[in-house]
């Protein structure tokens, strides 16, 4: 791996861009400061510029490179960074001269984390740089939590892929904003859940889970239609609503595929997947979910009959990501 880590850092160096394994999922890297390395990550992904890419340390004195921490939360920031850094947190500060606007989208914020992956980290210590770095996926598409399900998205496109094997979260980081009103506590405004959730947060500020990101002018990339299979998917609050068209391939995204739940023996779906088929963990579910999705959209299905799972902790995440993911008639 060390040759792999150093081939990265150097072809990074060189302004390429490189795939690389986070704990959430696959990264598609470039040297922060280099903004036309950054313009061919926009290219590869067919991403807009409006969309802002996050910006990647390997140590918490690199901070001081891309974000200026105002004096006010500078403490809860210290905080944060200590309880979920290295980790899938990233945090929204205002950003350095030394961030190309081309990485903010013209902000005057920076999107900040330092990944719990030590392939990456290492890759961003020999580049000695900070890196700009979106999920590694077609625009609007499933992010890979595998380098295979790299290739499938970006391969021919990038001159390489690291292969850290499968993510640990399998769900990209949670994304906040610190303010200080003057009162007691912070307040933390969730604009993305992700692996770290509301009730962890909640110690260290109070918090808000943003929901009508889509209608903020001052949040752009947070689409309401992201992380899409080819195949449409449904999503119904009670699955027992489903009605099946005859003759179409149905297959079910299930929790814990229960056959208690009814409509699992009820209908005749061509496959049933489970997110977490060991013990009904939301941990399993995250981990599993995009793999699951990637799985079924590749197995000619005519739709994916998505179930709920119940919203708390990491099922809030998991309840985001299918929701974008659905079909909006
Ligand atoms: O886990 C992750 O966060 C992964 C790994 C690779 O680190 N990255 C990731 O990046 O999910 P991406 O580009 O797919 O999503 C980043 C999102 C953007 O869509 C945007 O909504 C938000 O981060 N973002 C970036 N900069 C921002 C800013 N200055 N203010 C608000 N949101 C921002
Ligand atoms: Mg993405």
């Amino acid at each position: 791996m060390k040759a792999a880590i150093r081939e990265a850092a150097a072809l990074l160096e060189a302004g390429e861009i490189v795939a690389v394994p986070t704990e959430t999922v696959y990264g598609l890297a470039a040297d922060a400061f280099n903004a036309d390395a950054v313009a061919k990550v926009f290219a590869a992904k067919e991403r807009p510029a409006f969309d802002p890419l996050i910006v990647h340390i390997s140590s918490f004195k690199e901070l001081a490179d891309v974000a200026e921490v105002p004096e006010d939360i500078a403490p809860v920031v210290k905080s944060l960074a200590g309880a979920f850094w290295p980790g899938p947190l990233t945090i929204v500060l205002p950003k350095t001269a030394k961030v190309p606007d081309l990485v903010t989208s013209g902000l005057p914020t920076v999107a900040v984390r330092q990944s719990g992956n030590v392939i990456f980290r290492n890759i961003g210590k020999a580049l000695g740089r900070p890196i700009a770095a979106p999920s590694a996926n077609r625009f609007g598409r499933i992010s890979p939590t595998s380098a295979s399900a790299v290739d499938k998205e970006l391969g021919g496109r990038i001159p390489l892929i690291i292969d850290g094997g499968a993510c640990r979260d399998g769900l990209e980081s949670t994304i906040v904003t610190i303010e200080d009103r003057g009162e007691q506590r912070p307040l933390i405004r969730v604009l993305r859940a992700g692996p770290i959730t509301k009730e962890e947060l909640q110690k260290f500020g109070k918090v808000i889970i943003e929901k009508k990101i889509a209608e903020r002018p001052d949040v752009p990339g947070q689409l309401e239609s992201h992380y899409a299979p080819r195949t449409p998917l449904l999503m119904f609050e009670k699955p027992e609503d489903f009605v099946p068209e005859p003759g179409k391939k149905y297959g079910l995204l299930s929790y814990r595929g229960d056959p208690k739940a009814g409509y699992i023996d009820r209908h005749d779906w061509e496959t049933v997947e489970e997110l977490s088929p060991g013990s009904g963990k939301l941990i399993e579910a995250a981990v599993r979910l995009f793999f699951v999705m990637r799985l079924m959209d590749e197995a000619g299905l005519d739709a994916i009959v998505a179930e709920p799972v119940s919203e708390t902790g990491l099922g809030v995440a998991i309840m985001d990501r299918l929701r974008r993911a659905a079909t909006k008639d």
